[in-house]
């Protein structure tokens, strides 16, 4: 691809972006893009400043240097509200659904920048066949939802407002190993049935990477490695301080080494 046909298919780029709360500085310099159609992953422990870059993305934090893209326009610092009506959905760490809402009140929510009343209506039928369960619990307090139905709420919920791009902080947080692989298969299926552009945030690499088509890796708010999750999946680093394989051979010593070095 020739580089102007790539920065067409780019939907979001961050450029050397900061971002710090008081002195502590959480992301130091992150440039990353995320290309129209893809999932891109960025992996990290806790602490990496994962949530951190969400964040400033969606303009709940105002970066210190840096600029954020998105569609080609400059997002940078801009009102949260401005910026999903431009096509960015944020569904935050936590889900942080509204407790004492009805499910069904709670997409409507969700889609309240649209006047289309016969389309959200559609939209709500559309995410209940993604998530049957949301269905059946429609008129229900969505604080009485498991945790893992409220994260396929909040997930449905950033659907109501059509994003072209979903920014998704850790859907497998708090949940069992099965429901984690149910939603994240449904991810992937939003991704390709509805050419929705996702930017996942997960400390859980193994899942992340099934999903994913490009990744970047996030260290003490620096990202130290990128490439196709592919080739992620295969470095030895990455199997072993991230899918968490010892069997990276004759160099299974380096996890006594207290600094890594990433190639
Ligand atoms: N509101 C805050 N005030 C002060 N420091 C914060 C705040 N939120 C995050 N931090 C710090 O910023 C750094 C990055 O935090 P962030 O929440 O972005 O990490 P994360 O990668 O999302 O971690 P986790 O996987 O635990 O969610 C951490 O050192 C954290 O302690
Ligand atoms: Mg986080």
């Amino acid at each position: 691809m020739s580089e102007a046909a790539i920065s067409e298919q780019v939907v979001l780029e961050l450029a050397n972006v900061e971002s710090a709360y008081g002195p502590i500085r959480a992301i130091r310099g992150v440039s990353l893009k995320v290309l129209r159609g893809q999932i891109a992953t960025v992996l990290g422990s806790n602490g990496a400043g994962k949530t951190t870059i969400l964040k400033t993305i969606s303009g709940i934090i105002d970066p210190r240097k840096g600029q954020v893209h998105f569609r080609g326009r400059d997002i940078t610092a801009q009102d949260p509200a401005l910026i999903v009506q431009q096509g960015l959905s944020h569904v935050p760490e936590g889900r942080e659904v509204f407790p004492l809402l009805s499910v069904r009140d709670n997409l409507l929510m969700g889609a309240y920048t649209r006047s289309d009343r016969d389309g959200v209506a559609r939209d709500i039928e559309s995410v209940f066949d993604y998530f049957p369960i949301l269905r059946e619990r429609a008129a229900q307090d969505a604080g009485l939802l498991s945790g893992g139905q409220q994260q396929m709420l909040a997930i449905s919920r950033a659907l109501m407002a059509q994003p072209e791009l979903i920014l998704l902080d850790e859907p497998s947080l708090g949940l069992s190993p099965k429901l984690t692989k149910e939603i994240f298969e449904i991810v992937v299926r939003i991704n390709r049935e509805r050419g929705t552009t996702i930017l996942l945030v997960e400390q859980n690499a193994n899942m992340a990477l099934n999903a994913s088509d490009y990744g970047y890796v996030l260290e003490n708010g620096r990202i130290v490695m990128e490439d196709s999750c592919d080739r992620l999946r295969e470095k030895d680093d990455i199997r072993e301080f991230y899918l968490g394989m010892k069997d990276a051979g004759v160099r299974g010593e380096r996890r006594w080494k207290k600094k890594k070095n990433w190639r």
